[in-house]
């Protein structure tokens, strides 16, 4: 049984689908804890399914280090095999990155490497591109530069809003990550770097 714990920031709609997937007693990874670095809205999925929450806002702390120390310290608690970061809109520093290596990964909502950082959607749209999509990769010390997991295409239709987009590659990513974290499950997807 693969254990995961899931880092958001807003309002963890991937969280949810993975939550549900993981309600069923064939699938074969469980969600441990669901840590968030504000009081996301997100949060009440996870407590509706009983999974242990925690937060962890950087403003209390003096650096990112300290901050991200103090989220290893509630993660280590729960030993999970796999971290997963559903919207998760911090940048983590290296020392984080180091010691979960080859145990945490990344969705992001475009074609990676294409538009890479906090407004993937909207610098698509801006960008005239006739496509976007979908990544999940390994996080590495770089910004969404770590290795490429899984990723699938999604047509840009003429005319839609950034908010429509963000939710037609939701739809997709939601599905994704719940396939992916089977396949990790089932080690038909290896994750050392
Ligand atoms: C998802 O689209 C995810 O790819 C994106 O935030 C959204 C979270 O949605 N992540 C990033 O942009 C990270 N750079 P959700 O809260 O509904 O799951």
């Amino acid at each position: 049984m693969l254990s995961i714990v899931v880092l958001i920031s807003g309002s963890g709609s991937n969280l949810r689908a993975l939550l549900e997937a993981c309600d069923n007693p064939m699938f074969p990874a469980k969600v441990l804890g669901v840590g968030a670095d504000n009081p996301a809205s997100g949060l009440a999925h996870a407590e509706e399914f009983d999974v242990t929450t925690f937060v962890v806002e950087n403003k209390y702390f003096a650096n990112r280090d300290a901050w991200a120390a103090r989220l290893a310290e509630h993660i280590d608690i729960l030993q999970p095999d796999l971290i997963v970061l559903a919207g998760f809109m911090k940048i983590l520093p290296a020392s984080f990155v180091d010691r979960y290596r080859g145990k945490l990964i990344n969705m992001h909502p475009s074609l990676l490497p294409q538009f890479p950082g906090a407004h993937a959607v909207r610098d698509a749209l801006s960008a005239g591109v006739s496509k976007t999509g979908s990544t999940i990769h390994l996080v590495d010390e770089g910004v969404d530069t770590g290795r490429i997991l899984v990723q699938r295409e999604i047509e840009i239709p003429q005319g839609i809003s950034e908010l429509e987009l963000h939710e037609k590659i939701k739809e997709v990513e939601r599905e994704q990550l719940v396939r992916l974290v089977y396949e990790i499950a089932a080690n038909e997807i290896t994750l050392e770097d």
